[in-house]
């Protein structure tokens, strides 16, 4: 049957911890905890922890003594975090924090660790955010920040031009900073960080419904067909045509890791 534009929204917060628990999720966010090399007693910060898929990890390498705070300013993924800390909060002290990430609770300069992960392309100020970043952390605290670049998503078609099209619509009108990736490590160094490393990985999405899901190509292509981006013949038989043969979509993540002079 023809894959028809407009698929609903999918439960975000559950969404999220599947999407995290699939190989391309694992590896990065892996990855990242081994080079932020958390001691137990640290003090970490998640800015933007959505439903808590990584504060149990953070948990168990602080340990008892440790702290992790999770903030995030959607009440519904809080809610979800909370589910899925409550038998870590008897290991290590776990708080979590509904607020927006321009405004951080925290003290300045107690913070040992920090990751913000696929949160600094949504809000207003990336730079702000780091600069809150910087004033919670003490020296030498190391900070990993992991965001798309959303230029870089290709998605195979026979209609190559709406591919573009369909990418150009994402990056100038869907996501708010959508090149934050590539940006990551000059806006680190105004903030006042030194980079330590920089590294890239290419989730690939060879299934259908899940490359629908996370990069909302129909969700997207039907807004930007209502807007008069793509035109809607176009852009109906290059989504039903996506469906048809064997899937392929990727987009670069750009991980940059940070240290507090
Ligand atoms: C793509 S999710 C990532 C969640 C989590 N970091 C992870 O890796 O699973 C983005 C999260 O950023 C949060 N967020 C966006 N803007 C925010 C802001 N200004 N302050 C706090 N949280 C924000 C959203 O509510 C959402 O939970």
């Amino acid at each position: 049957m023809a894959k028809t534009l407009g698929v609903p929204r999918p439960d975000q917060a559950s969404y999220m911890l599947r999407a995290a628990s699939e190989d391309a999720g694992r590896a990065y966010k892996r990855q990242l905890l081994d080079l932020l090399d958390l001691r137990p007693g640290h003090t970490v910060l998640d800015v933007g922890c959505g439903p808590g898929t990584d504060l149990p990890a953070l948990a168990e390498r602080v340990g008892p003594t440790g702290r992790v705070i999770g903030v995030d300013q959607d009440p519904a993924m809080l809610a979800t975090a909370r589910e899925l800390t409550a038998a870590v909060s008897t290991v290590s002290t776990v708080e979590i924090r509904e607020t927006d990430a321009h405004a951080l609770p925290v003290t300045p300069g107690t913070v040992d660790r920090a990751r913000i992960d696929r949160v600094l392309m949504h809000v207003r100020s990336p730079a702000e955010v780091l600069a809150q970043l910087h004033a919670a952390t003490r020296p030498g605290a190391l900070v990993g920040l992991v965001e798309p670049d959303w230029d870089t998503l290709v998605v195979d078609a026979e209609d190559l031009e709406t591919s573009r099209a369909f990418t150009r619509y994402t990056t100038e009108k869907v996501v708010r900073h959508a090149t934050v990736g590539r940006r990551l490590a000059r806006l680190a160094v105004r903030a006042g960080f030194r980079v330590e490393t920089t590294t890239a990985t290419t989730p690939v999405f060879t299934d259908f419904e899940h490359g629908d899901h996370t990069l909302g190509l129909g969700r997207n292509m039907q807004q930007a067909i209502i807007d008069g981006h793509i035109d809607r013949k176009r852009g109906e038989a290059w989504f039903a045509g996506l469906a048809h043969e064997p899937f392929y979509a990727s987009f670069t993540l750009v991980t940059v890791v940070c240290s507090r002079p």
